[in-house]
């Protein structure tokens, strides 16, 4: 796995268990704090009207909260398949391609990366070590999502 050492693939599977345990209220802690930093990217959902307050139990919210999580515990796994940075592509040129289509930006990656790091760290109590672990993770991820973007970017013109 090029960039992620045998050492920090174990964190990022180890401290993933607490995240797997509840994964709609990861994924909820996830997109409010994503919807609170940088509200621009509510526009996009079906809920976009929906204040932000009335947002927390909302059955379509949660939902939506579960299925993100869920390809990140997909991510997770592949580090137990044969060839984790093929598997890694596939799911994540699939997110750019699906996201693609409904005008989402690299922006909003950016902005999704930092928050994912900023709730797992609070969440997990990750330390220094842990956090690197999952920097390097992410951009592995959001590497893949942004060259996907530029490339349908540039054969849509
Ligand atoms: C990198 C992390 C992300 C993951 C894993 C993810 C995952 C998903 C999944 C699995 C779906 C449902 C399947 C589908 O319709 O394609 C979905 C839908 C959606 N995502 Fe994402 N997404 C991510 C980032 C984003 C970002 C940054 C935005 C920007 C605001 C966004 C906005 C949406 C919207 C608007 C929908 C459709 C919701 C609906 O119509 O109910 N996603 N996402």
């Amino acid at each position: 796995m090029p960039g992620l050492t045998p050492e920090q693939i174990e964190i990022v599977k180890s401290t993933w268990q607490l995240v797997a345990k509840a994964p709609e209220d990861a994924g909820e802690a996830i997109l409010m704090r994503f919807f609170e930093k940088f509200p621009d990217n509510q526009k996009y959902f079906p809920f976009r009207n929906v204040p932000r307050e009335n947002l927390k139990g909302s059955v379509m919210f949660r939902s939506h909260a579960g299925r993100v999580v869920a390809v990140f515990q997909k991510a997770v796994d592949a580090f137990n398949t044969a060839d984790p940075v093929a598997t890694l592509v596939e799911i994540w040129t699939e997110i750019a391609r699906t996201h693609f289509r409904r005008q989402i930006k690299q922006k909003s990656f950016d902005e999704l990366k930092e928050v994912v790091l900023e709730i797992l760290t609070a969440a997990c109590n990750l330390d220094e070590v842990q956090q690197t672990a999952w920097a390097v993770t992410l951009d592995t991820i959001f590497g893949i999502i942004s060259k996907e973007l530029a490339n349908l970017a540039e054969s849509s013109q």
